[in-house]
């Protein structure tokens, strides 16, 4: 990471940049509309981006429900993959989710998605259940936690 870069609030004015990441970076990828509603309008909901040289390179949002904080997306610009951005966005959603009180985080990820399974993994995250055939009742989802979060060292 020797450019410089930021972690901000998402604000509506981001909202052309995220959708296109959105549809370069996922498999089924959300529409304009629901982005804009779990981005701008959903209370609870927190999104922010990630910016080097003026330009949003990723994003990543989670929203928190009494003391669990749920991993709703996260997502990097390919040409800026592996370079340690997508575990910056995930230190700033923790220490974002222990503000709000939460004790742990969790997400679910496709069981064929590697790189994401190894960031969270990486980043503390275990492997705690499997629903079967989430993902367009094809593909099974792990169900990853990261708990104690208040005495995590990340
Ligand atoms: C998953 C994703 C966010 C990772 O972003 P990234 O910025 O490349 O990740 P980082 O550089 O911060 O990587 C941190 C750690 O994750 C792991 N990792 C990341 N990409 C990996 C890959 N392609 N293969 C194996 N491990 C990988 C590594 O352990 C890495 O640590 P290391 O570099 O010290 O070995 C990115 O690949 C992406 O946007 N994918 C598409 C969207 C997506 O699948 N999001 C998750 C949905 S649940």
């Amino acid at each position: 990471m020797d450019k410089q870069w930021e972690i901000r609030t998402a604000e509506t004015y981001d909202m052309p940049a995220i959708y296109e990441l959105e549809q370069t970076c996922f498999v089924s990828p959300w529409t304009a509309e629901l982005l804009l509603l779990d981005i701008c309008v959903y209370e609870g909901n927190h999104y922010f981006v990630m910016e080097t040289d003026g330009k949003v390179i990723g994003f990543a949002g989670m929203n928190v429900v009494l003391d669990e904080a749920h991993v709703r997306k996260i997502c990097i610009a390919p040409q800026y993959r592996g370079q340690g951005y997508a575990r910056k966005l995930l230190e700033h959603i923790q220490t974002r989710a222990v503000a709000e009180g939460a004790e742990g985080l969790t997400l679910e990820v496709r069981s064929s998605n590697t790189p994401a399974i190894r960031l969270y993994e990486k980043f503390g995250f275990i492997t705690e259940g499997i629903r079967k055939k989430y993902y367009d009742n094809k593909e099974d989802a792990l169900i990853m936690w990261k708990r104690e979060l208040s005495g995590a060292q990340e």
